[in-house]
Parts: C-alpha cells; structure tokens; sequence
C-alpha cells in the first residue's frame, strides 16, 4: 500500500507518497536524491545511514519512511550554511577525522546529535554517542578528537 506523508526535511516541507515498506534510507536517497546518508550494512550494525529525527540519531536503514511522518528529519546535507562548513564538519576536516569517508556522514550525524542535546560532552560522552557507528580506517582516536574540536567550535558560536 502506498500514502501520503508529510515531514520537514532538512527544514524544508515535503510531501510525498510512499509506499508502507519503504525504508527511509531509499526514500532518502532514491525517491529525493541525498546521497549523502550512505548504505553500509544494510542491517542496523554500522551507523552510515545515521540521520536525525527530530535531533535524535537513528538509523535510516532500520526505519520506514512512513514513520518520518510529521517529524523533523535532517541528513548531512543540512550541515553547513552560505559555503561554511558546521562545526562537526569543520572538526572532522581539520582534525581529519575521515579516511575514505564512507562512514563519515553517520558520524558527523551522530556526532551533530550529540551537540544539539549535549553542548559540552565529555569524552566519554562522545564514545557513548559514537557507539553505533563503525569506521574501518581512522581508528577513532581522531574522530574523538573531531568531536572535541567541534564542541569547542560549537561553543564558540559555530553551529553543531
Ligand atoms: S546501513 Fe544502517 S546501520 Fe549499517
Ligand atoms: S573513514 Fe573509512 S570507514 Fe571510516
């Protein structure tokens, strides 16, 4: 079966018909086009496909469209304005908290999720926030790092 939903994505409205086992990952990146939430596991593992809704992370492979109904969602591609970056971006760039960056959209999300709800997080803060998502390369002592350094930008003014 297929409805109607209505939801603020990426702080603009959107209504669209969707079919009831439509994951919101594919209503993401195949019926809107992001492509910045990346497909990794495919199975709730790995947190690449992490997006907010309603500023709680959650992953979008584990979640139907359907249930964004009426919520807030935000993907990647909300982060940054006018040409500069947000402060978690900023931190994964300049800290080079990505590798190949696969899994950096999920991070940055988390991590961006984290700041909305927590401005000042501790490191074990950030671990406990970060615990959903995998990365293969960097070994997460520099994302660690990214986050710290984005908090600090975030406290500065910078956006999360
Ligand atoms: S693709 Fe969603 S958790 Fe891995
Ligand atoms: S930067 Fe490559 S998987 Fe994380």
């Amino acid at each position: 079966m297929t409805r109607l939903i209505e939801l603020t994505l990426n702080g603009r409205t959107r209504v669209d018909a969707v079919a009831d086992n439509l994951l919101l990952l594919d209503y993401l990146r195949e019926v809107v086009g992001l492509t910045g939430t990346k497909t990794g596991c495919d199975g709730g593992e790995c947190g690449a496909c992490t997006v907010l809704i309603d500023d709680r992370p959650r992953l979008s492979c584990l979640t139907l469209a359907a249930n964004a109904k009426g919520r807030r969602v935000d993907t990647v591609e909300s982060l940054g304005h006018d040409g500069r970056l947000s402060a978690v971006q900023r931190g994964f760039h300049e800290k080079l908290g990505a590798q190949c960056g696969y899994c950096t959209p999920g991070f940055i999300m988390a991590s961006a999720g984290l700041l909305r709800r927590n401005p000042r997080p501790t490191e074990n803060d950030i671990r406990e926030a970060l615990g959903s998502n995998i990365c293969r390369c960097t070994g997460y002592v520099k994302i660690i790092e990214a986050v710290q350094y984005a908090a600090e930008l975030n406290a500065a003014g910078v956006a999360p």
